[in-house]
């Protein structure tokens, strides 16, 4: 599998990966409208063919959303509106969200993202990039977008949002691309979000991108494209914090969950870190401003490159520390473990080749894994090794492809407990019972779901 260049330290879960966990059914129909969990309800409804929308498939609705959630902005300081997208297929180009602002899919309602390129609009690189991945030059829109917002929910009665995206990796194994493609969903310098119960299909690019943002909250979201698609990634937290991801399942052709935080010389001179993100009930896991205080658990992953990845190189600076991850059933795939301080992609020649990431304080308990070809490939950086790695209770079995040097390790040090095939020289057997994972709970975890209606009947 070619992987396609990747910018940033990282660190994931699910490489390529099939991630399969329960989703939830948290939408029941009653008494005439839809009832949803969100972390707020809203005073006022509308539905998008109050603005002139058509759900045909054929006809753009990239006026009708623009108008609808212009109107409803009206309504932010006073309870708040939500917009309801109806049956049908909703044609449409980007459009921006508002605050205290909820955006609801019926459950036969399909968002479809326009293929018509004048309908996006342009945008300039991240400033924790310096440029866009595909390209030098900025970036499209996405198709949903927000800046600047507060309290801002977009669920579903596991409605689907169709990014089309067969058009933009087309465009991109061509080399034709002179701008970034666009992501799904990108939320930038906002707090409060939901994203949840929805089914997104067939991203250009990123599925999720929330990038300098806070307190957000995604559950219950079915992703899937195409293995191989390029840049996939199911859910990219960028530069953000309090972030609780829980039940999803996600295909993806990239990374399932990757988070981030900026990169190189841009991501050190932003200095946002990625930090207090619990991960829960699904698969899958990238930095420059530093990542920390990763928490995830209950992780399934099935045929995939690796099951949890930190990648890194000299120049990205930044760090990633407290990372604790337990309890992983892993079925088919390449590498176990997975770090590498040799990640060797820059934005340009200008970073600094003394900015060395601190890669420290790694925790990884409880872990079955089956069909697997290396156990671990742990490769820090000559003077700068990855340290404090902490590796207990771990059974892997083998393939027939199974390689000689089962953990090849360099420039690490830590320690493990119960692993087998036994580890290397320098994560020797004297670690304790169980490496630990927080007992505390972060603030987002105890964030409560109020029980919303459309009141809308259909
Ligand atoms: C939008 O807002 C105005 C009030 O500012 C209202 O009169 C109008 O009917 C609203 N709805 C539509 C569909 O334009
Ligand atoms: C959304 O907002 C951003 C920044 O506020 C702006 O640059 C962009 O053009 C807007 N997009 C649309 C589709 O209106
Ligand atoms: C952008 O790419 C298209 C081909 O996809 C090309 O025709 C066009 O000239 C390029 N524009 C710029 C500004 O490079
Ligand atoms: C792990 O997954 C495999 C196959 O998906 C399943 O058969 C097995 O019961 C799971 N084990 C645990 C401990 O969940
Ligand atoms: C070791 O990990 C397995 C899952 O792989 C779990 O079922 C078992 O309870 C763990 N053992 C201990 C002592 O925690
Ligand atoms: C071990 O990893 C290093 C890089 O860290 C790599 O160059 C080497 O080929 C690997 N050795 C084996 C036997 O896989
Ligand atoms: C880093 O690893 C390489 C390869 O094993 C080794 O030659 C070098 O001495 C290591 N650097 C340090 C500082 O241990």
């Amino acid at each position: 599998m070619k992987m396609c260049p990747r910018h940033r330290n990282s660190f994931v879960i699910g490489v390529i990966s099939l991630v399969l966990i329960l989703g939830s059914e948290n939408v029941k129909v009653v008494n005439g409208g839809s009832e949803y969990e969100a972390i707020n309800c809203r005073k006022h409804s509308a539905v998008l063919t109050d603005f002139g929308g058509v759900g045909d498939g054929v006809k753009s609705n990239t006026k009708a959303f623009r108008n609808a959630i212009r109107n409803l902005s009206q309504h932010a300081s006073d309870g708040g509106a939500q917009l309801i997208v109806p049956p049908g297929k909703w044609l449409t180009g980007p459009f921006n969200l508002t605050s205290h602002f909820t955006l609801f899919l019926h459950k036969n309602a399909i968002i479809l993202a326009s293929q018509d390129e004048s309908e996006w609009p342009h945008l300039p690189a991240l400033p924790s990039y310096g440029r866009g991945r595909d390209a030098p030059a900025g970036r499209f829109s996405s198709l949903i977008s927000g800046t600047h917002l507060t309290d801002v929910v977009i669920t579903g009665d596991n409605g689907k949002i169709d990014g089309q995206g067969a058009y933009w990796w087309e465009k991109f194994h061509k080399k034709q691309l002179n701008l970034t493609r666009p992501y799904m969903i990108e939320l930038m310098y906002s707090d409060q979000i939901q994203i949840s119960s929805l089914t997104l299909l067939n991203s250009p690019s990123y599925f999720i991108h929330p990038i300098y943002s806070s307190n957000i909250i995604m559950q219950g979201l079915t992703i899937n494209a195409p293995r191989g698609s390029p840049n996939t990634d199911g859910i990219d937290p960028d530069s953000c914090r309090n972030v609780r991801i829980e039940d999803c399942k996600i295909v993806s052709g990239d990374d399932c969950i990757s988070i981030k935080s900026g990169w190189d010389e841009y991501g050190i001179k932003v200095a946002m870190p990625s930090e207090h993100i619990v991960i829960r009930r699904i698969t899958c896991s990238e930095m420059s401003g530093g990542i920390s205080d990763v928490r995830a658990e209950d992780l399934i992953a099935i045929n995939t490159e690796s099951a949890v990845r930190i990648k890194t190189a000299v120049g990205r600076g930044g760090y990633v520390k407290d990372i604790f991850v337990r309890r992983m059933n892993l079925t088919t795939m390449k590498y176990v473990f997975w770090m590498t301080g040799s990640y060797g992609s820059h934005p340009d020649p200008h970073y600094d080749p003394k900015a060395l990431p601190k890669i420290t304080g790694i925790n990884y308990a409880d872990v079955a894994a089956s069909d697997v070809k290396y156990s671990a490939r742990l490769d820090g950086i000559s003077n700068d090794p990855f340290t404090n790695i902490c590796i207990s209770n771990v059974s892997i079995q083998l393939n027939e492809q199974r390689k000689k040097l089962q953990w090849n390790c360099t420039n690490v040090s830590g320690v493990t407990r119960n692993v087998t095939p036994p580890t290397c020289e320098l994560l020797p057997e004297k670690g304790p019972l169980q490496c630990p994972f927080p007992t505390n709970s972060l603030p987002i975890e105890s964030v409560k779901l109020k029980s919303c209606n459309t009141k809308v009947f259909f």
